[in-house]
């Protein structure tokens, strides 16, 4: 029996052009690992996740295994309004959802919003996760370039008056990460925040902002788009990925309770209830503005040891955007094309991830490499941007 006769034509086509297992080669176990967007294992809460689960299930039985029930979920949740509280985004208990992480959050939100007629804008590059979500829904994205202060929104408006001139469908939504960007680790300025609301109002779309490296500045942590919001456009997704684990899978949106509503209508996966409750039972024995203080403080000093030897080690002719929180670093090899230099790089020992998969057209980006501190080692860094640059200098030879 031919299983593959049993899809339908859209879901065919997309596994058509992802063939599985063809997306990114393998990386040694011994290589450095420069590649991948981890937080660091030593800043993940090992220990005090264990203590959270056993006093949960001390506390509660069996309460957080059943489908509903556990009281911790509703504190979750109370943890998130108060957060977002605090950052100047006060929210009803209505206007939250959360999720299985930003990811699931952007795919209900994809899910919702975007057809296979529906328009969507994203920044070029961007996070490579999103973009695959939005093409299971439609192939009508746009795409609007970033420079070291993130979306250049002047060319969002000569975008969005030219579609309208010419009658265009406009966009349902524009989906921006504006601070401490994946791939490329810039934060959009103030002002350039402040034109993507007004054009949002003008040109009458949606801003979909995802904010999951947001509050891992390492000075300050600029003010959401979402927090300057004064019309409701903005549907924020916010994720603990990046501050607590990502194996947690917590995330949440903040929009109008009506586009809650729809979202938790299409959220059929129910609660995660022993995720949450565990998560709430963690945040409850959690000083989280001095965990934001230690993340940061370590991920700045990583970031540095990064960026000297990138200095070190690198051709002249390389550059690179100096991001002030995050995990990346987004460097140009004028010259190389990054994607063949990769399997020298993983036989050297040290691993990055090409930057044309960050592209929605991937012919874009061959010169581009995204590496990320946030995993290794100082002395691991340092290493594997020596490997990286001894690969480099022999590939220009
Ligand atoms: C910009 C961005 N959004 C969302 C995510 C995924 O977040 P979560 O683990 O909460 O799904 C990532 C993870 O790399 C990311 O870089």
């Amino acid at each position: 029996m031919n299983m593959e006769s049993f899809f339908p034509k859209d879901i065919k086509a997309a596994l058509q052009n992802n063939p599985p297992g063809e997306w990114i080669p393998s990386v040694p176990a011994h290589a450095i690992r420069l590649h991948s967007g981890y937080p660091a294992p030593h800043l993940v809460p090992s220990m005090e996740l264990k203590e959270a689960v056993a006093q949960l299930l001390e506390e509660e039985n069996d309460l957080p295994l059943h489908y509903i029930g556990s009281p911790r979920i509703d504190k979750l949740k109370e943890w998130v309004r108060s957060r977002q509280d605090v950052r100047g985004m006060p929210a009803k208990d209505e206007e939250l959802l959360i999720t299985a992480g930003a990811c699931q959050a952007i795919d209900l939100i994809a899910r919702i919003f975007l057809d296979k007629d529906a328009v969507v804008v994203v920044e070029s590059p961007t996070y490579m996760e999103a973009l695959e979500i939005f093409q299971n829904y439609t192939g009508r994205i746009l795409t609007v370039p970033i420079d070291k202060d993130g979306l250049q929104t002047e060319k969002l408006a000569e975008l969005l008056e030219e579609r309208k001139q010419k009658g265009l469908t406009k966009p349902t939504f524009l989906y921006t990460i504006p601070t401490f960007h994946n791939p490329t680790g810039t934060t959009m300025t103030v002002e350039r925040r402040m034109h993507v609301l007004k054009l949002a109002e003008e040109y009458d779309f949606l801003v979909l902002e995802d904010d999951a490296y947001g509050e891992l500045g390492f000075n300050d942590n600029p003010k959401t788009l979402k927090s300057m919001d004064s019309k409701g456009r903005v549907l924020y997704v916010g994720s603990l990925s990046k501050v607590i684990a990502p194996g947690m899978r917590i995330g949440w949106v903040h929009t109008t309770e009506t586009f809650i509503q729809a979202l938790f209508w299409f959220k059929k996966d129910l609660e995660h209830p022993f995720a949450q409750a565990t998560m709430a039972t963690l945040l409850e024995n959690t000083d989280f503005t001095s965990r934001l203080q230690s993340l940061s403080g370590a991920y700045q000093q990583k970031c540095q040891v990064m960026l000297e030897a990138l200095e070190k080690y690198l051709p002249e002719n390389a550059s690179w955007f100096v991001p002030e929180g995050g995990y990346f670093v987004w460097v140009k090899l004028p010259g190389i094309d990054t994607e063949k230099l990769l399997s020298n790089a993983t036989e050297a020992g040290v691993s990055f991830l090409p930057g044309k998969y960050f592209f929605l057209d991937q012919t874009e980006g061959a010169e581009y490499i995204r590496l990320s501190f946030s995993y290794e080692g100082e002395e691991n860094i340092v290493k594997g941007i020596e490997k990286l640059g001894n690969v480099v200098h022999s590939n220009l030879k």
